[in-house]
């Protein structure tokens, strides 16, 4: 080695910003996404909703339909091939009905899928789509969510549904101050800028589907069971996806795509408009939580009490688990914690970024804020002396915290000291000002994934692994990961990611997507380097090494993992029309070693953006008389824009997993959590009055 390339090994990519890998090609617009990919004889599909909420399809018209110009076919219930839908898929659970399309008469919402029409062109597809006189036979419906529901039932999800210790009542009979306040969140929804678009297409008995998801080896898995498919047969390709937060993983437009492209022998595109994403693609379910806190006079909590009831639809049962935040975050002797659903006649919901933590924050740190208030204490001060040492459900301990850390250099940059505790007293004009914090956390997992990595003959190197780059820049991520591993610089490092041949790979999902597959790069990169002798020629078709974590993983120790955060929030409400601005915002993280600066900060303060929109403006109405939602489209769903977002900043503090190869614990979720809570913690100060319902709408200010 020459002293130049020396000291370039010695150049730590990991920890240093870089753009994204495929940064050019995406503004440029030469990286296609799944609904762009050309197909020779390519047929479009095209779904039609059920436009009623509850009954069966008596009829379809379709024979008029098929004599318009380009119908190939329609495919509904009557035509369709049976799927298996009696499985445990991947991620442990049963297949939502709702992607098993066309399996029966019923329709159980509004919006529900009851045939797909398919065309030589997408615009004649539309066309007869919106043309089929569909027949049904209508019954009562119900979508009244309302907290005293008495068909609510405690549903396990992917936890326990109840965790209990210690005597609640009399914990909070002994203590010497009270909260116990209900919280509202509204249904949500996620809306990547990427609808969701399947094409699949058979070669004998080979199904490719090009699609967008957060998990190739997910769709894999879950397309081979419902058509009783070996895996190995299945391929799926995402080379590049625009935005999932949860929303991407089998519907029925990948199902609708494959049983049609079988059908016709030709490759079938099917693309959901931004209408059909309101009932296709998941939302996140409305929630009611009651909190319930017992403290000492000085705040050190005796008694926790967190409950949720959520939604859930009449075919799948899928809980918002929003008290599952209480278990991680502050402990007592008596505590307890339920999450509770009602199933009506509504699409099923689905995981919307941070699925519990996001609206269990809001409930949880508006209640420690209120608890503050109520004690004199301050915010900040009463979380630090309520820090458990283990974890307050699991008693496991913690694989490092670090949230005093994030409340001390938050407060530090934030200008927190010397803050003015009384509500309702700072004027500026017709404003009112005031600040707000709250603590975050979400889980830091890390799942098995496989990845390979080919030493090539010009002296770069090719990383392959089924991984997802939803827009978290995790190809760049791995990029950083592959280079320090390898000891070369980024520039000789060229990862491949999206296609299900590269072996089986996490998910996108549950913020574990980098920190499982950097494990399984690092993996690949130790045994290929021990491959490798200096001096040794590469021959044409490289050295190629294949890694797989199961083992590894499998022998982390047991622990409470995640990540935390301190989120800070200033805002000034407008007493003449009720508008509440944000005008600074600032979040503080442990999240383990982070891998990119430049994309890390993006995911930070993207999810913290959410957290502004979630208090702010997001709420999906539903109508109680159709049963379907309102205003469904970009319109009608406000989300944050450009003029509500001010100054948002995000840090973070040293930590690590010192289990985890590079360290890394997990960043996807963490923003949004904690933040819709600070900016109404905000509120209260600027205001002195409790918003417990979010969105904070100017109606309900005045
Ligand atoms: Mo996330 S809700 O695990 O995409």
């Amino acid at each position: 080695m020459t002293t130049t390339d020396a000291r370039l090994t010695r150049v730590r990519a990991v920890g240093t910003g870089h753009v994204r890998v495929e940064g050019l090609a995406k503004v440029t617009g030469a990286a296609r996404y799944a609904g762009e990919v050309p197909f020779a004889q390519l047929a479009h599909g095209w779904l039609v909703l059920s436009t009623v909420a509850r009954g069966r399809v008596r009829d379809l018209e379709e024979a008029a339909v098929l004599a318009m110009p380009g119908v190939l076919a329609v495919l509904d219930h009557r035509n369709a091939p049976p799927l298996k839908t009696d499985y445990v898929g991947l991620l442990g659970t049963v297949p939502d009905p709702t992607c098993a399309v066309f399996q029966n008469d019923h329709v159980p919402h509004l919006g529900w899928p009851v045939a797909l029409v398919v065309a030589e062109t997408s615009e004649q597809a539309r066309e007869a789509a919106e043309a089929l006189v569909v027949h049904y036979e209508q019954g009562p419906h119900d979508v009244d969510f309302t907290a005293d529901r008495p068909d609510a039932h405690p549903v396990d999800g992917h936890m326990p549904a109840v965790t209990e210790k210690g005597d609640l009542e009399a914990g909070l009979a002994a203590s010497a101050v009270v909260v116990d306040a209900t919280y509202t969140t509204p249904e949500e929804h996620h809306h990547p800028m990427e609808p969701h678009a399947a094409t699949a297409h058979w070669e004998s008995d080979r199904l490719e589907v090009v699609d967008s998801n957060q998990g190739a080896t997910w769709v894999v898995g879950e397309l081979a069971n419902l058509f009783s498919l070996d895996p190995g047969s299945v391929r799926v390709r995402s080379e590049h996806v625009g935005g999932g937060f949860g929303s991407k993983g089998v519907r029925a437009h990948q199902v609708a795509a494959v049983m049609a492209s079988r059908m016709l022998g030709r490759p079938v595109r099917v693309v959901l408009t931004r209408r059909q994403m309101f009932t296709l693609a998941g939302h996140r379910s409305p929630t009611v939580q009651r909190v319930r806190l017992g403290a000492d006079a000085d705040g050190r909590l005796r008694a926790l009490e967190h409950r949720s009831l959520s939604r859930t639809s009449t075919v799948y049962e899928f809980v918002e688990p929003s008290a599952g935040v209480a278990r991680v975050m502050y402990d007592a002797d008596a505590h307890r914690t339920e999450n509770r659903v009602v199933p009506l006649d509504v699409p099923s919901p689905t995981w919307m970024r941070a699925p519990g933590e996001a609206p269990g924050s809001f409930a949880l740190e508006a209640a420690l804020d209120e608890l503050a208030h109520a004690c004199g204490v301050d915010p900040i001060d009463l979380r630090m002396r309520n820090e458990p040492d283990r974890g307050p459900v699991s008693g496991l301990p913690f694989a490092g915290r670090n949230l005093r850390a994030c409340f001390e250099e938050g407060a530090r940059r934030f200008g927190w000291a010397g803050r003015d505790p009384r509500p309702g007293v700072r004027r500026e004009g017709r404003w009112l000002l005031g600040t707000g914090t709250a603590a975050a956390s979400f889980g830091a997992g890390a799942a098995p994934s496989t990845a390979s990595i080919t030493a090539e003959p010009d002296g770069s190197f090719t990383v392959r692994i089924a991984a997802a780059d939803i827009g978290t820049g995790a190809r760049t991520a791995l990029t950083l990961v592959a280079a320090d591993a390898l000891e070369v610089p980024p520039e000789r490092v060229r990862v491949r990611l999206g296609d299900s041949a590269f072996g089986p790979a996490m998910i996108a999902g549950g913020s574990m997507g980098t920190r499982s597959w950097s494990w399984a790069v690092m993996a690949a990169a130790g045994d290929l380097r021990e491959r490798l002798v200096p001096g040794m020629a590469i021959p044409a078709g490289g050295v190629t090494v294949r890694s797989d974590t199961t083992a590894a993983i499998a022998a982390l120790a047991q622990k409470e993992r995640h990540s935390f955060g301190a989120q800070f929030a200033e805002v000034a409400v407008d007493t003449a029309t009720g508008e509440v601005r944000v005008r600074r915002m600032l979040g503080v993280f442990a999240a383990g070693r982070i891998v990119n600066p430049l994309t890390a900060r993006g995911q930070f303060t993207g999810g913290m953006i959410w957290g502004i929109s979630m208090a702010l403006h997001e709420e999906a109405a539903r109508d109680a008389v159709s049963g379907g939602p309102v205003g469904a489209d970009l319109a009608g769903y406000h989300v944050a824009t450009h003029a509500d977002v001010p100054h948002v900043e995000a840090h973070w503090v040293a930590d690590e997993d010192p289990e985890d190869p590079v360290g890394i614990k997990g960043i996807g979720e963490i923003g949004i959590v904690g933040a819709a809570a600070a900016v109404a913690n905000a509120v209260w100060h600027a205001t002195g009055v409790r918003h417990r319902s979010l969105p904070i709408r100017p109606d309900r200010v005045l």
